[in-house]
């Protein structure tokens, strides 16, 4: 079955659910009216039949038993794993991304979407969404619907304050949102998961408080109107805002330890704040969380940037969503931002060598991209000139993609490194140009950030909405 056979499958499995979710309800209250008025005798029973199987078909979906959107690996080998804690490609061109839509079950971004997105916001799509890094959304177009019609939605997007300095890949979602937040003109929720980091990591409560503060002054220099965004942290925003917990208690009492065990392989020995902590990054995606932004509405939509490996949080938001009476967040994945060593893993802050952090120098950029930039290029200039580079497995080619916005002359470097005539030092070296400015930029932006900018970011107030 051809790929996207199996993806729309995927789509129709999702809509049969929530066909039988309305049936099963209409069924309900029928059955109801019907035995009040004791009529058709036989009618009742089948409808009580029919009631019967749709409960016990609604049980196993919910139970993760027959869930659609599993497929297994038709090959038997070579599967990637890719989770909130862990991302593993078995090939090195990185994770097979359009095997990872099927078994997720969201949608592939494609040219019709683009396109139809372009048209709504009447001007060219993100470079990162045209070159496919973003390629994976949950209801965009309902999104989209809801922008024609001239009603607003929220974004909604986070970060794990897990270290101090911020490398490239981290910035990718953030610099996405922004724009998201420019061309819609709406407002911008960003969660600092400290409990996260604090319930995961070695760490102190006060140091992933402070990793969170230090973060903040990243998010913020790039840019975020402040008139419409909200920043906050869990270890201090759940005592601010009764709505927010109490979301989170809404949500906890709908999901089960079976079905958190089987989207996020906790087991009988993970710690019971792991276990519960799946609906504090769910309830942000619901307006009601943050009365002083949306008031008493409580069904405004929400758009969740984020790299794939979030989906699993935020496919239990979903299923969640209609039995609290909200809307299901919509969603737009990216894929990974490659280690500098090579597309299998994802970047590790850990490893000060997998990454270009935000605070390295121009001399620690030029050395890291120089010495461990992962090249697609032959053995030798000779077999260079005769086979040409690949570009798929060459990470400067690869970073390049993602910050080199200049369409014509990323397409020029990608067809003369791949017939040839272009050796990998080029390559690097473009990316050096392409990455330093950029680096420093940044940091003389973060220098602008003050205590006092980043306490007005974190007030909950109203926004403009
Ligand atoms: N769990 C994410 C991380 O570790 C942080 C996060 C919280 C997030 N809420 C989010 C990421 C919403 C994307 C969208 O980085």
């Amino acid at each position: 079955m051809s790929l996207t056979e199996l993806s729309a499958r995927a789509d129709k499995a999702d809509l049969e659910i929530d066909q039988l979710k309305d049936l099963f309800s209409k069924i309900s209250s029928a059955t109801a009216a019907q035995k009040s008025a004791a009529g058709n005798e036989k009618e009742l029973l089948q409808l009580q039949e029919e009631n019967r199987i749709l409960k016990e078909k609604l049980k196993s979906y919910e139970n993760g038993e027959a869930s659609p959107a599993k497929t297994s690996d038709e090959s038997g080998q070579g599967e990637d794993e890719v989770n909130p804690w862990d991302v593993k490609a078995s090939s090195e061109k990185g994770v097979d991304y359009e095997k990872l839509i099927i078994k997720f079950g969201s949608s592939a971004i494609d040219s019709i979407l683009i396109s139809r997105l372009e048209s709504v916001i009447k001007r060219p799509a993100h470079h990162l969404i045209k070159r496919g890094i973003f390629f994976s959304h949950r209801d965009l177009a309902l999104i989209l619907d809801q922008v024609e019609k001239g009603n607003k939605f929220f974004l909604y997007t986070g970060r794990g304050p897990s270290s101090e300095a911020m490398h490239l890949g981290h910035l990718i979602p953030f610099m996405f949102t922004k724009w998201l937040q420019d061309v819609f003109d709406v407002p911008l929720v960003i969660q600092l998961t400290d409990d996260e980091k604090f319930l995961w990591k070695d760490l102190k409560m006060d140091e992933c408080k402070r990793l969170g503060w230090e973060n903040v002054k990243d998010i913020i220099a790039l840019g975020f109107d402040i008139n419409k965004t909200f920043i906050f942290a869990d270890l201090t925003f759940m005592g601010q805002c009764p709505s927010f917990y109490q979301n989170i208690i809404k949500i906890q009492k709908c999901v089960t330890y079976n079905q958190v065990k089987g989207i996020f392989g906790f087991d009988d020995s993970s710690p019971i704040g792991k276990i519960g902590f799946p609906a504090v990054q769910a309830a942000p995606s619901f307006s009601s969380s943050f009365p002083f932004i949306f008031g008493d509405k409580t069904k405004v939509p929400c758009l969740i940037p984020c790299a794939i490996d979030q989906d699993p949080y935020f496919r239990m938001t979903r299923d969640v969503a209609p039995r609290l009476g909200y809307m299901k967040p919509a969603l737009l994945h990216s894929s990974f931002f490659p280690a500098l060593q090579g597309a299998q893993t994802k970047m590790s802050a850990s490893d000060p060598n997998s990454s270009i952090f935000l605070t390295d120098t121009p001399k620690q950029i030029k050395t890291k991209i120089n010495k461990y930039a992962f090249s697609g290029g032959q053995a030798t200039v000779e077999e260079h000139k005769e086979k040409g580079g690949n570009c798929e497995i060459d990470i400067s080619y690869q970073y390049l993609r993602f910050f080199l916005e200049d369409d014509e002359k990323l397409e020029k470097i990608r067809a003369d490194y791949s017939s040839g005539e272009l050796l990998s030092g080029f390559l690097k070296k473009e990316l050096i140009d392409v990455l330093t400015p950029m680096v420093l930029q940044h940091q003389e932006k973060r220098k602008l950030v003050t205590d006092q900018l980043i306490q007005e970011f974190m007030t909950p107030r109203k926004l403009n909405f």
